[in-house]
């Protein structure tokens, strides 16, 4: 693997920098030196990110590009203004995700959650692969979580009819063992090309996260709080993962606090990782 030298003066493609882990890491990358593409889906709150970040960096203010990720139409969009505003892509940090205690579905008749945390990573990652190779070395981060823990792929109801419970909880567990699993089949693929892919767990994390589902879960999120780290402290596997020279020798790691760690004995399972990329493709119309 050629040597990285640290993220200063590399394209990074981050999404979910609006908020609570993904703006921290956006705030430190860019007085490191990165040269940042927020991708947000709302414009007020992109603006907002903008000031803080800008507040702390002297580089290039950051740029924008907004998209919806629970929509599929959207991320090829999405992918397409990538393609052609940037010769180079050296990292793309998948850190964008929620939980809905109420289960819908989008426009592609696709569970939201499922929508949002794991096809839009996968969808994402495969239309910027080529890219991200031509760019090597490169960086490919998911964040995924604790909550992995437990969590089986229900292949036979994927879009959680029957097995929807535990006020999303289920189903978002669910969705964080796929980013897991998802990383640990894309890093086998890109054995040998110069792009690694990582997954991480930030810990329990004082963020925006679960506060859209209602006031009971507002006041239980705020009950965590004591036990909650801050956004830096959720983001530094973040930042450590695609700014750290040590960083590249991992591959398909599942990391917390800056160690690989090992995950749930159903993230590694190998077949499943390849089944849960063969029913990805078909998800997003097998031109991924
Ligand atoms: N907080 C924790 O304790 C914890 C623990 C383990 C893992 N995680 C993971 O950490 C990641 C970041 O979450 P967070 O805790 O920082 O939560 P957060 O403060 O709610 O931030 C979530 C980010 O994702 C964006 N997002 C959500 N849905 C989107 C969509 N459809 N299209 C585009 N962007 C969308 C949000 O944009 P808006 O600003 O527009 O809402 C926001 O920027 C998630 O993947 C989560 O699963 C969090």
């Amino acid at each position: 693997m050629s040597e990285w030298g640290g993220v200063a003066g590399k394209r990074v493609v981050l999404t979910g920098a609006t908020n609570g882990i993904g703006l921290a890491a956006a705030v430190e990358l860019a007085r490191r030196g990165a040269d940042l593409t927020l991708v947000a889906r709302n414009q007020a709150r992109a603006a907002e990110a903008i000031r803080r970040i800008n507040a702390v960096s002297t580089g290039s203010s950051p740029d924008v590009l907004l998209a919806d990720l629970a929509s599929q139409a959207s991320i090829r969009r999405l992918a397409d203004e990538l393609l052609a505003k940037y010769p180079r892509i050296q990292v793309l940090v998948n850190n964008a995700g929620a939980i809905y205690a109420r289960r819908r579905m989008t426009a592609d008749a696709i569970e939201l959650t499922w929508a949002v945390n794991h096809l839009a990573p996968f969808l994402l990652t495969a239309l910027l692969l080529d890219r991200l190779k031509a760019s090597h070395p490169a960086r490919i981060v998911t964040t995924s979580s604790g909550a992995h823990e437990g969590a089986r792929i229900p292949f036979d109801d994927l879009n959680a009819e029957r097995s929807w419970g535990g006020a999303g909880f289920t189903r978002y567990g669910e969705t964080k063992l796929a980013n897991v699993l998802f990383t640990a089949e894309l890093a086998r693929r890109l054995d040998g090309t110069g792009v690694t892919a990582n997954a991480f767990h930030p810990g329990l994390v004082a963020t925006g996260f679960n506060r859209n589902n209602g006031v009971l879960m507002r006041i239980g999120m705020a009950l965590t709080r004591p036990f909650a780290r801050s956004p830096q402290k959720g983001a530094e596997t973040l930042i450590w993962l695609v700014d750290a020279e040590e960083a590249g020798e991992l591959n398909g790691a599942y990391v917390f606090d800056r160690r690989p760690f090992p995950p749930s004995p159903a993230a590694q399972n190998t077949e499943t990782a390849r089944q849960l990329w063969r029913v990805s493709e078909e998800q997003v119309g097998g031109s991924a």
